[in-house]
Order: C-alpha cells, then sequence, then structure tokens
C-alpha cells in the first residue's frame, strides 16, 4: 500500500479512549498512515477527546485550535476531532474550530476511512454522530505495537444507562452493549501472543457485562480469559457499587490470576447527593459491600473515585464522604471537583455551588487521604508483594549505590509501585520483592530470597 504521509494520534480521557486510539491507529495504518510521535511533522491529525469534565473538554479545544495557522500554511493537513465531545457537539465543533476536517462521533470509528476518501474527493467539514448499536470490533493494531508493552487494555462493552446525573458518558457513548466473549477471549490470546503478560478488562459498569446482550455473565468472563495461556495478572474497570455481587467477589478471591485490587466509585459519603446522583445505593449498602469484600479477600486493595461539591452538598454531607474516607481507609482515590455539564441533568439542579468551596473541599479531602495512602503503605513493609515488571526505574532512588545492578520497577496486584534493584529482573517477569521502605507514593524493596 501507497504510504499517505504520517499520523499524529493525541488521546485525552479515560481507558478506553486509549483503547479506541489504538484501534483508530489500526485504521489509519490500514489507509496507509504511519504513526509518528512528532505532532509537526505529521499530516493528519487526530485527537481523540474526553467531555467528563470542563476541563477535559477545554484541552481538546485547545490541541485542535493550535491547528487552525498551520492549515493555512498547509491546507493538506487533515485535522479530525474525535470520541465524546465529537459525538456531543457534531456541527457546533465547527464554530470554535471552523478548520477542522472530520468530526467522528464515538459510534463512527469503523467509518473513518470512508470519510477520508470523501475528503480526499473534496468534500469538506464531514459530521458523522450516528449512534449504533453494533459494537465496533477491534482491529489489530500492528503499527501502534510497542513491543516493550507488557500490559493492554481491552474493551468488553460500551456505552452505560445509569444515567449518573452529573454524568455525560450516557448521551456520548450510546446505549450499553456487550461484546461477545469469544472475540474478547480471542484479542486477549493474540495479545498474549505478542508477549503481553498482564490485561485490563474496561466498561464503564462491567458487572453488567453480559447482562442485556451477552451470553455469559462478568465473573464467567474472568474465568475464561484466566485460562488464556501466558496472560498472569488480570484487572477490570469500573465496577458499579450497586451491581457488585456475590459471585463476583467470589471470582476475585477463588481466580488466582485476578488482581487483589478493586475500583468501586462511591462519589459521595451522604445519602441524599448519592439520591441527587441517581446512583442507586446508600452508604449504608456500599459499606455493606465493603466489608463482604474485606471478608472474602482481606488483603484486597481498594480504591475509589469521589466528586465534592455536587449541586447542593452541604458542609455535613461533605463531612460525609471525609468520614466515609475514615471507614473504608482505601489505598488510593481519585477526586474530583463537580464539573457542570450542560448535557448532563444535574446541571439544571438548584445550589450550584461557588467554584472556591468546590476546592477547598477537595483540598481537605485530598489531605486526609494522604494519611491512608501512606498507612496502607507503610503496612507492606517486610512482606513479600508480586511484582509484575515493566522496566528500568526512570529515575534512581538517592544514595541507589549497587554498581553491578540496575534499578528496575514494577506494579505489584495491589495496583502499587515498587522500585527494587536487580540485575537479572526483566521486563515482563514475575518477581517477589521484600518491601523494604514505604514512599507517598512508591515503594522500595530486594527481591525476596537475595
Ligand atoms: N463508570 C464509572 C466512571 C466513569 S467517569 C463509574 O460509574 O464509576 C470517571 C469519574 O469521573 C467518575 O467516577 C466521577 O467521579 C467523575 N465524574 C464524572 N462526571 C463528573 C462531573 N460532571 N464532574 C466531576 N467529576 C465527574
Ligand atoms: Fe457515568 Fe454513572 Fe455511567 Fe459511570 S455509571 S459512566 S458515572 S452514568
Ligand atoms: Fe471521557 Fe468519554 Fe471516557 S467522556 S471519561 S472519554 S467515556
Amino acid at each position: 500500500m501507497r504510504i499517505k504521509g504520517k499520523a499524529y494520534i493525541n488521546t485525552i480521557g479515560c481507558q478506553m479512549n486509549v483503547y479506541d486510539s489504538e484501534k483508530l491507529a489500526g485504521i489509519l495504518n490500514a489507509y496507509g498512515y504511519e504513526k509518528t510521535k512528532d505532532v509537526d511533522t505529521a499530516d493528519l491529525v487526530l485527537c481523540n477527546t474526553c467531555s467528563i469534565r470542563h476541563k477535559a473538554e477545554e484541552k481538546a479545544f485547545s490541541f485542535l485550535g493550535r491547528f487552525a495557522r498551520e492549515k493555512k500554511r498547509r491546507p493538506g493537513l487533515i485535522t479530525i476531532m474525535a470520541g465524546c465531545v465529537a459525538q456531543q457537539e457534531g456541527e457546533k465543533a465547527f464554530g470554535r474550530l471552523p478548520h477542522l476536517d472530520i468530526v467522528l462521533g464515538t459510534q463512527a470509528f469503523a467509518r473513518l476511512g470512508t470519510h477520508l476518501d470523501a475528503l480526499a474527493a473534496g468534500k469538506r467539514r464531514i459530521v458523522d454522530t450516528a449512534e449504533s448499536d453494533v459494537i465496533f470490533e477491534a482491529m489489530p493494531d500492528e503499527t501502534a505495537f510497542d513491543e516493550t508493552a507488557i500490559s493492554k487494555f481491552v474493551t468488553i462493552m460500551q456505552g452505560c444507562e445509569n444515567f449518573c446525573t452529573y454524568c455525560v458518558v450516557p448521551y456520548t457513548r450510546g446505549r450499553e452493549r456487550s461484546r461477545n466473549h469469544a472475540a474478547i477471549v480471542e484479542e486477549i490470546t493474540r495479545l498474549s501472543e505478542s508477549g503481553i503478560k498482564e490485561v485490563t478488562l474496561l466498561g464503564q459498569n462491567v458487572n453488567s457485562y453480559g447482562v442485556k446482550d451477552g451470553d455469559i455473565s462478568f465473573p464467567e468472563l474472568l474465568e475464561k480469559v484466566s485460562r488464556v495461556e501466558g496472560i498472569q495478572r488480570i484487572r477490570f474497570a469500573t465496577s458499579h457499587p450497586k451491581d457488585l455481587s456475590q459471585e463476583l467477589i467470589e471470582a476475585m478471591r477463588d481466580i488466582d490470576k485476578v488482581c487483589n485490587h478493586l475500583h468501586l466509585p462511591v462519589q459521595s459519603g451522604a445519602n441524599a447527593v448519592l439520591k441527587k446522583m441517581n446512583r442507586g445505593y446508600t452508604r449504608e449498602t456500599y459499606l455493606a459491600r465493603i466489608a463482604d469484600l474485606k471478608a472474602a479477600c482481606p488483603d484486597m486493595a481498594l480504591s475509589t473515585d469521589i466528586i465534592v461539591g455536587f449541586p447542593s452538598e452541604t458542609q455535613a454531607d461533605f463531612q460525609d464522604t471525609m468520614d466515609l474516607l475514615r471507614t473504608v481507609e482505601f489505598d488510593s482515590i481519585f477526586a474530583f471537583a463537580y464539573s457542570d455539564r450542560s448535557s448532563a441533568p444535574a446541571a439544571k439542579f438548584p445550589n450550584q455551588l461557588p467554584e472556591a468551596v468546590k476546592m477547598a473541599r477537595l483540598n481537605q479531602l485530598l489531605t486526609l487521604q494522604e494519611t491512608y495512602t501512606e498507612k496502607k503503605n507503610q503496612a507492606l513493609i517486610g512482606r513479600d508483594v508480586k511484582v509484575l515488571v515493566e522496566g528500568e526505574s526512570a529515575k534512581q532512588r538517592e544514595g541507589f549505590d549497587h554498581t553491578d545492578m540496575k534499578q528496575m520497577f514494577g506494579r505489584s496486584e495491589t495496583n502499587k509501585i515498587v522500585h527494587f534493584p536487580s540485575n537479572q529482573a526483566v521486563i515482563g517477569d514475575l518477581v517477589t520483592i521484600r518491601i523494604e521502605n514505604a514512599y507517598p507514593h512508591s515503594l522500595w524493596g530486594q527481591v525476596s530470597g537475595s
């Protein structure tokens, strides 16, 4: 195939976007574009966008805005907005970005080639935000394949029908669809054959995988993936607390390859707020699920997402969230100030809080969590953890005095970064490390038995 030029892809947003971008790279490659890391020499620039919060959306507009001038100089340059902002904005995207060539919605990826043909034939300002019930099946992405990669994301379902009142995803990604399990297992088998050791199964609510249109349940899928030879670790995200089944808890306990880490977004510790968010559980039912989890898997690491400053969140509501952090003692959290999204119902809720209040609460919450993150890391000192080696540490630890060894790093099952000296460990090895020191964001240890 004749090479048409070089393509630069910028990915903003969630792990699913990382996965989608690799598929888009695969399509572009099949169409004749080589991937480049140098945006200045690219002939095609694609931004895979996210609209979950205002800031993410602004990032997309400002990145793509940079090419207005360049496009005047080089009219042949192709600029594409793909993903959630594209789906949300459609035609309106040209208001701020008149130089854009293609607006490619979340369910239009498979038609990218057709749109590039139309562009070559002289069509301008192409918009495709058509919704589709069909899952965009995976395409091999040979060019993007990084030989040193040991871990990959695999999307197992698309869309979301939970309609949390603050969230744009049900509007940008459409109805919930589960991929066929055989296609997922086949994709993971192929990844394993190319050297991948760890997969993270992705969906907005993986626990409802297969409920509507699949053939097996999520715990059954975990079992099937665990039988793929060469795959050593399985992670998944995200589980919705309202659908966290006992069956899944047992699968996490019984399937060795499934990592001892659960990301279970709580969003708020106050029942009044949870109700307004339409989350479908209470503080009490959330805590009961956490208790079930800890009973089945005492070493399970827990992480969560929290939104502070939801419309009409009172100081007492916020204290309930602080208190929930003290009760659960998460290993880590992702916390966000509520961001008003015009397509989500909460934008019309009364009592929107001032930015300063949201920021103050966010800082308080993050400061409180630091104590627990550190406490959880400290508790690992003296213990052996299994680490999947990712490579050489970017920066050597101060006082590193092993002249005959390299400083390597990897991740524990509980998703913590572990650094250690070694002259043998190579990327992709699973090594046992005895933890000697704990820092706020990483651990230090020695290969156990050495
Ligand atoms: N499906 C997942 C989360 C997807 S979005 C779930 O239900 O947990 C990732 C996180 O972004 C959410 O968990 C939430 O904490 C945050 N988020 C979503 N919409 C937001 C908004 N409007 N403002 C601030 N944070 C938001
Ligand atoms: Fe958004 Fe709620 Fe769906 Fe998560 S479950 S993607 S927060 S609507
Ligand atoms: Fe963002 Fe869309 Fe993912 S809004 S978080 S890129 S599903």
